[in-house]
């Protein structure tokens, strides 16, 4: 098997897992089953975009996992709620107005290079001064694709979101896709169907919260 051409220090293979939450492995990249990836209908586009929505779901994917991630959990959330109870929204499109609008927030991006992926990074840099002190309180979720680890992306958005003083209110899930060569790396994404179902459990757990107002 072909070795990832990263820095030790970066090397996040073995990483233990730490703090409250679930990791879930596949098989790996071309073995596992199944969902659709394909782009949204205009329809569908316009529900997603719904911008009074309580729970908004702010998402970053390069091939494809945390994109499906993502929407589980906001079928998840309209299955709690109404389909009014979710927003999907690309992290690179988010604002700060985004996310003050919204009751709730779920996160869903890669770890790359032991961290945060960039654009979900960049998302916070741009926003993060302009909701200091507006948002405390507000409840939170995460689900991090990973090819083999996915613990630093996590503490490292949980560590940012502490400052926001927000509340992580249910397991945070890291869904480990089996990549480890740069060619698993770099394929499209296919999600377990079981992995699917815990996402969209989370946005279940988030639409009924904030739906109920018990958060
Ligand atoms: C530049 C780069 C760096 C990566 N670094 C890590 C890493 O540090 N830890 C890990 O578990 N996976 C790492 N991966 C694998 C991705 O997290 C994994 O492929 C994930 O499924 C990508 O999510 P996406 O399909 O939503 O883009 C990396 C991938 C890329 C492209």
């Amino acid at each position: 098997m072909a070795e990832l051409l990263i820095p030790r220090s970066l090397d996040y293979r073995g990483a233990r897992e730490k703090g409250r939450g679930q990791t879930c492995s596949q098989g790996g990249p071309s073995t596992a089953a199944t969902v659709d990836n394909g782009r949204p209908s205009a329809s569908d586009r316009a529900m997603e975009e719904n911008p009074s929505a309580p729970l908004l779901i702010v998402w970053h994917s390069r091939t494809g996992a945390s994109e499906a991630l993502a929407r589980a959990a906001f079928d998840g959330a309209r299955e709690a709620g109404d389909e009014n109870a979710a927003r999907l929204l690309r992290a690179e499109d988010a604002g700060a107005a985004d996310l003050e609008t919204a009751g709730g927030y779920l996160f869903v991006c890669p770890e790359n290079l032991g961290a945060l992926s960039g654009e979900m990074k960049a998302m916070f840099d741009r926003t993060y001064y302009a909701l200091l002190g507006r948002i405390e309180g507000r409840p939170y979720a995460t689900i991090i694709a990973a090819g083999s680890a996915g613990q630093g992306a996590q503490a490292q958005l949980d560590r940012i979101v502490t400052g926001w003083r927000l509340r992580r209110v249910t397991d945070s899930l890291i869904a480990n896709l089996g990549a480890q060569t740069p060619q698993q790396i770099m394929a499209a994404k296919t999600v377990d169907a079981v992995v699917l179902k815990q996402a969209r459990d989370i946005g279940l757990t988030l639409g009924t919260g904030l739906n109920l107002g018990v958060f």
